[in-house]
């Protein structure tokens, strides 16, 4: 029997808090601004896309402490348990000075009308503790998720660099407390289920996986919260309900990456980050693409299990998954099913699941000798966009015949969804640009893309098109310039 608590505990900078009100919906956010007066973390836009909220979130997972930066603005307070929170405050040095990131954006005068900087400032903080010598290019992905419209930015990636070499590590809070915060934090971890609030407010925190398949199973109407990049939008733009919620990223469990003979397993919990760093190291035609993905913050706290479970037709992830064969196993009390992630997506807002059913992890195949594979996404804007379309493809060719083909498309239709006429126009016929012309002819009778703000129809169309013909220009004719890390910008 799972022991109850109706507390929420963490660390928030140097101090233990404990809270016995809270409700579903309260963000971290609302919490330090507007209970702690904590208010250096600014709200700009409310949805994770501006990184004025940016905090660290330090989480032990396999037993270290790992510090990431989140929005706060996105991130629910109920998620917090056993957590350590960092926010812009805490990195005065006790002396009353600033701490060498501050002091490098001072000199380099990174800072104008200055409601971006404490976001940057934690940003280029994290950077500075995981990355003591960044390049240009580590810093301005440090800052992908991070909007400022007065510098330019030039000044800001400057105070990145001497900030790198203006040291101070020995004396920074965080590094130095490193052990007695993780001893804090594991003895914060009892594995105790918290049960708190009532009605439209009410929210579980499982203490294991096992919990949490007891509670889903007695709560079937649950809104489970993973990352909360989506559903954290939910609630402060459509001022959404998500009560009785279920808290589920502290699960370590569900942050397993395993590597079989096969392939990789992943629980459903892995995030972006952890994505990257174990798995898509084995694709590097992906490396480009993942990076497009949200800015560093959403990396951190948006999940894979999350994006297949949205069923979203924009996803960046179910095209890739889908080139790849990965399978998606749900889980409905002690019961599992395992099935093929393109079958997950019946229609728009429909996927293959019963009442009580969580994802509980993916598998994601090797690829085979022989297969070439792909993934592309087309947006507006590089950094931080949605989809315009995106794409997943995967062949093999032998003896100069294509004998296997997935073309898997995001944002062309209500699902994420394969081009099975193309592959079938191109399965048993030579690999060349002959075939793919003739392929073309395919797009018509698989997909009827819509128009909206992100594309029109006829551009979407075009997209596909060309992608595929890129996909067979870079697998046969490659380049310098076209290493198989695909990015497009429109
Ligand atoms: C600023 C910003 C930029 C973004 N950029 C991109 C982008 O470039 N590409 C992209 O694809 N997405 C993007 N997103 C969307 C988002 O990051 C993804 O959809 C994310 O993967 C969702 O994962 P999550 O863990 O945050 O899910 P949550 O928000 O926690 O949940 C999303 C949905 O999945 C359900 N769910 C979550 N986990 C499970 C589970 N284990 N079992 C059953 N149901 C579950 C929830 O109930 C909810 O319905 C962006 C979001 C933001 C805020
Ligand atoms: S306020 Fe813009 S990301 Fe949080
Ligand atoms: S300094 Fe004004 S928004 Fe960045």
């Amino acid at each position: 029997m799972t022991q109850t608590r109706k507390t929420i505990r963490f660390l928030l900078n140097d101090h233990k808090v404990e809270l016995d009100k809270v409700a579903a919906t309260d963000t971290l956010l609302d919490f330090l601004r507007l209970e702690q007066r904590l208010c250096g973390s600014k709200e700009g836009c409310a949805e994770g896309d501006c990184g004025a909220c940016t905090v660290l979130v330090g989480r032990l997972a396999g037993g270290n402490l790992v510090y990431e930066t989140v929005n706060a603005c996105i991130r629910f307070v109920g998620s917090l348990d056993a957590c350590h929170v960092v926010t812009i405050e805490h990195l005065r040095r006790k002396d009353g000075s600033l701490h060498p990131v501050q002091q490098a954006m001072v000199d380099m005068h990174g800072s104008q009308c200055g409601f971006c900087t404490p976001g940057i400032v934690m940003s280029l903080y994290s950077l500075w503790m995981s990355n003591p010598n960044p390049t240009n290019a580590d810093i301005e992905t440090s800052l992908q998720g991070n909007l400022c419209r007065c510098t330019g930015y030039e000044a800001i990636v400057r105070a990145g660099l001497a900030a790198a070499s203006a040291g101070g590590q020995a004396d920074d809070v965080i590094i130095r407390e490193r052990e007695t915060v993780t001893a804090t934090l594991k003895g914060l971890a009892d594995g105790a289920r918290v049960e708190m609030g009532t009605a439209s407010e009410k929210f579980f925190v499982p203490g294991s996986v096992d919990d949490l398949a007891e509670l889903r199973a007695a709560n079937p109407d649950s809104v489970i919260v993973a990352g909360a990049t989506d559903v954290g939008l939910w609630v402060t733009k459509m001022m959404r309900p998500i009560a009785p919620a279920i808290f589920i990223c502290h699960l370590d469990e569900l942050h397993q990456i395993s590597e079989t003979a096969t392939g990789h397993t992943i629980g459903a919990c892995v995030t972006y980050t952890e994505f990257q760093d174990a798995v898509a190291q084995h694709f590097p035609q992906m490396a480009g693409y993942w990076n497009r993905i949200g800015g560093e913050q959403v990396r951190n706290m948006g999940t894979v299990g999350g994006n297949v479970a949205n069923g979203s037709p924009i996803g960046d992830t179910p095209p890739v998954l889908i080139a790849l064969g990965a399978t998606l196993t749900l889980r409905n009390g002690d019961e599992r099913r395992t099935l093929p992630v393109e079958e997950f997506f019946i229609d728009y807002g429909k996927q293959d699941r019963q009442a009580g059913d969580f994802v509980e992890s993916l598998h994601i195949p090797h690829l085979a000798e022989g297969c070439e594979f792909a993934a592309y996404k087309v947006t507006k804007r590089r950094d931080e966009d949605i989809s315009a379309v995106a794409a997943g493809f995967r062949i093999r060719v032998e003896d100069g015949k294509v004998t296997e083909a997935v073309i898997a498309y995001g944002g062309m239709a209500a699902t994420p969804k394969r081009a099975g006429s193309v592959e079938s126009l191109l399965v048993g016929k030579p690999w060349t640009a002959q075939t793919i012309a003739s392929a073309e002819a395919g797009f018509a009778e698989d997909f009827s893309p819509i128009g909206d703000w992100r594309a029109s129809a006829e551009y979407r169309a075009l997209v596909a098109r060309k992608l595929l013909m890129r996909f067979f220009l870079e697998t046969t004719q490659p380049h310098e310039n076209s290493v198989l890390v695909r990015e497009a910008v429109a």
